[in-house]
């Protein structure tokens, strides 16, 4: 019910005031912070152990102002984790937040119990710590709370970070990959703020939820980042709770595309724009001459269709994210690889079932999220393409746990380069279907579900969510057991 009276399009015209830019009026006054990589130690049996707090704090996003915020071991957001294809992992969640949460590895492919959703919860004062083998190619992953109906709260408060993997392909490749240096974490945000304090508050009916008035990246507003390399790569996340952006540079200039949600595509892409919704991430190559400035800008974007999916997407607004100044001398980068290697995603030829997502204001085939219910049982081991189409004009997306999908179509035709590679989470603008295919080839567990969802956190909190199980053949779900706190 409630779903469907927040998506129900009531009070259209309260949007009045809902467009912004911040193009041309920002000073680029504060270096781009990066966040730390984690510390982790490595235990005999060769598992890579990594700690984490999710604390509360206050920061100074503008100096003398102090801003109540939550985050991983600091203030704000999250040290970045790293791991190698191959390695064991385990992270030890310390839940000092004085409520519940959980922590979810969007993007992991990783066994339901480690997967950190709605059915993991970590009790305050607890400790979670799940572990799994990293079975999967190079990619930028990130972290993020998943309690049922709070993830909006949580994330906006500032619970995120990256989850980076590595392996002998990405070791080998001639790319830029000093991190911090020519390799870049981008989490990009919308934020508002009221004072000191964030302004979280939706826009009455607000059919996306939040939407801020200005961006920041990494927790810094106004950013800038000084260069010292020829080419520049950018792995940018859009950690944004509502927002879609249309990235790009203030002068135009074009870049390399080289890596979607999963990992590295077959070959760079050049492009000048990448459309991105909540959850997304893209590794981009920038080309940045000695002494040069850019500015990576969101666009306003034409591409939407209607009116109102323009309107309520954020499409419309435009933002200068973060200036890039390169130095008087830059070091010489080697030319990006014409191949980077071949993807690890189902093309669609072996699915043995298809499914199908209609996504509307009572939730997902016309349901909303119930804890204890699975809606889907898939055999481990197969294939399926799952077609998932927004059948009304309010902007969402799909995301899916455990797996990565290619995307064979969008609206019947091929799907733009941004779209060809391995993804797991989709934009579906207003009106449009995508088909997906995806192999579930982890761990079977009848009994605790992966999650799949809209990403635009408002909507999944208010039930557009709804939970898969993997069995072995000819296997049956199991009964969802009640989430429990761990200690
Ligand atoms: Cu990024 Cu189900 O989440
Ligand atoms: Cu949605």
């Amino acid at each position: 019910l409630l779903i469907g009276l927040a998506l129900g399009g009531g009070a259209l015209w309260l949007y009045s005031d809902a467009k912004v830019s911040t193009v041309g009026s920002t000073g680029f006054s504060n270096e781009l912070a990066v966040p730390p990589l984690a510390g982790s130690t490595v235990r005999s049996d060769g598992t890579r152990v990594f700690d984490l707090t999710m604390r509360a704090g206050e920061k100074e996003f503008t100096t003398g102002r102090k801003t109540p915020t939550w985050g991983f071991d600091g203030d704000y957001l999250g040290p970045t984790l790293r791991a190698e294809r191959g390695e064991k992992v385990q992270v030890r969640i310390r839940n000092a937040l004085g409520e519940e949460s959980t922590v979810h590895w969007h993007g992991m492919h990783l066994p339901a119990r480690m997967d950190g959703g709605p059915h993991q919860m970590v009790a305050p004062g607890a400790t979670w710590a799940p572990s799994w083998t990293v079975d999967q190619p190079a990619a930028t992953l990130w972290y993020h709370p998943h309690p049922h109906g709070r993830t909006e709260k949580h994330v906006q408060r500032g619970l995120a970070g990256m989850f980076l993997l590595h392996d002998e392909r990405s070791d080998r490749l001639a790319l830029p990959k000093k991190y911090g240096v020519d390799d870049l974490p981008v989490i990009v945000q919308d934020v508002k703020f009221d004072g000191a304090k964030f302004d979280h508050g939706h826009k009455t009916l607000s059919d996306t939820g939040f939407l801020g008035n200005r961006t920041m990246v990494n927790g810094t507003l106004d950013p800038y980042k000084e260069v010292g390399d020829e080419l520049v790569r950018l792995r940018l996340l859009n950690a944004s709770t509502a927002r879609v952006y249309d990235f790009g540079f203030s002068d135009g200039r074009e870049f390399a595309l080289i890596g979607t949600d999963g990992g590295l595509l077959e070959a760079p892409t050049r492009t000048d724009r990448i459309r991105m919704s909540p959850g997304e991430r893209a590794e981009i190559v920038v080309r940045m001459k000695p002494g040069g400035k850019t500015t990576l800008r969101s666009f306003p974007d034409g591409s939407y269709g209607d009116f109102w999916s323009r309107r309520f997407s954020g499409g419309d607004d435009s933002f200068d994210v973060l200036e890039l100044r390169a130095r008087k001398t830059l070091r010489t980068s080697p030319e990006l690889p014409a191949e980077l290697g071949e993807l690890e995603v189902p093309d669609g030829s072996d699915s043995v079932r298809g499914r199908f997502f209609g996504l509307r204001t009572s939730g997902i085939n016309g349901r909303e999220m119930r804890m204890g219910r699975i809606d889907e049982t898939i055999t481990r081991g197969t294939a399926e393409t799952w077609t998932v189409r927004n059948e009304h004009s309010t902007p969402h997306n799909f995301h899916v746990h455990d797996v990565q999908f290619r995307v064979l179509e969008v609206d019947g035709e091929k799907p733009p380069a941004e779209l060809r590679g391995a993804k797991d989470t989709v934009f579906v603008p207003g009106n449009t279907t995508v088909k997906l295919a995806m192999r579930f080839d982890g761990q079977a567990d009848p009994d605790v579900p992966y999650m799949y969802h809209c990403h635009l956190l408002y909507h999944e909190d208010l039930g557009m969510m709804g939970q898969f199980v993997v069995v072995e053949k000819g296997g049956k779900a199991g009964k969802v057991r009640t989430p429990h706190a761990h200690t």
